[in-house]
């Protein structure tokens, strides 16, 4: 038996992102019904948790295949978009066109962006994939900075 102990090494997220539909970024034991149950329901509680939406700067944190930068992006200011995985920004940019809607490749450990920057910070599915501690810790110190005074995370 083998314990996993670090992180999952990009190469296993691009090798997910290459699966078809949400089973990049949902478990394949879920069926094709339960994905589509799941992704509905995220979509609209996270829409809930950040209302009100309007004229908001909002970051999502390993957005995967963009599923849900994509939609809140019709219904904010802006959505940036960050994901370690190539694979995973390239399906989420075929999906998602729209010009508030950015997508950047990049590790939550080592964000390029200013200090305050967003009114809220959404990472779902995320950061329970980075195990090792100090990594966590950075990465937990990155979201922290960039949002705004009183903003949601
Ligand atoms: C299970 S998927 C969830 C994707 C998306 N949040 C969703 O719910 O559809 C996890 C995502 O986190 C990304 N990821 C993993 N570690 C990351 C890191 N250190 N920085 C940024 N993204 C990361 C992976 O590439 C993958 O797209």
């Amino acid at each position: 038996m083998s314990f996993f102990v670090g992180q999952i090494p990009v190469e296993e997220w691009e090798r997910r992102a290459a699966q078809e539909d949400l089973y990049a970024v949902f478990s394949k034991r879920w069926s094709p019904t339960d994905c589509q149950r799941v992704n509905q329901e995220q979509q609209a509680k996270i829409v809930q948790l950040l209302s009100p939406l309007e004229n908001k700067d909002v970051l999502d944190v390993g957005c995967g295949i963009g599923r849900i930068a994509g939609p809140l992006s019709g219904l904010t200011r802006h959505v940036t978009a960050i994901d370690i995985s190539e694979g995973m920004l390239q399906k989420a940019r075929q999906t998602y066109q729209q010009p508030n809607l950015k997508f950047i490749q990049s590790s939550v450990d080592q964000m390029p962006f200013n200090d305050q920057v967003f009114d809220a910070v959404i990472a779902i599915f995320v950061l329970q994939h980075i195990i090792d501690e100090s990594s966590f810790q950075t990465s937990l110190k990155n979201i922290t900075r960039v949002l705004k005074p009183g903003a949601k995370f």
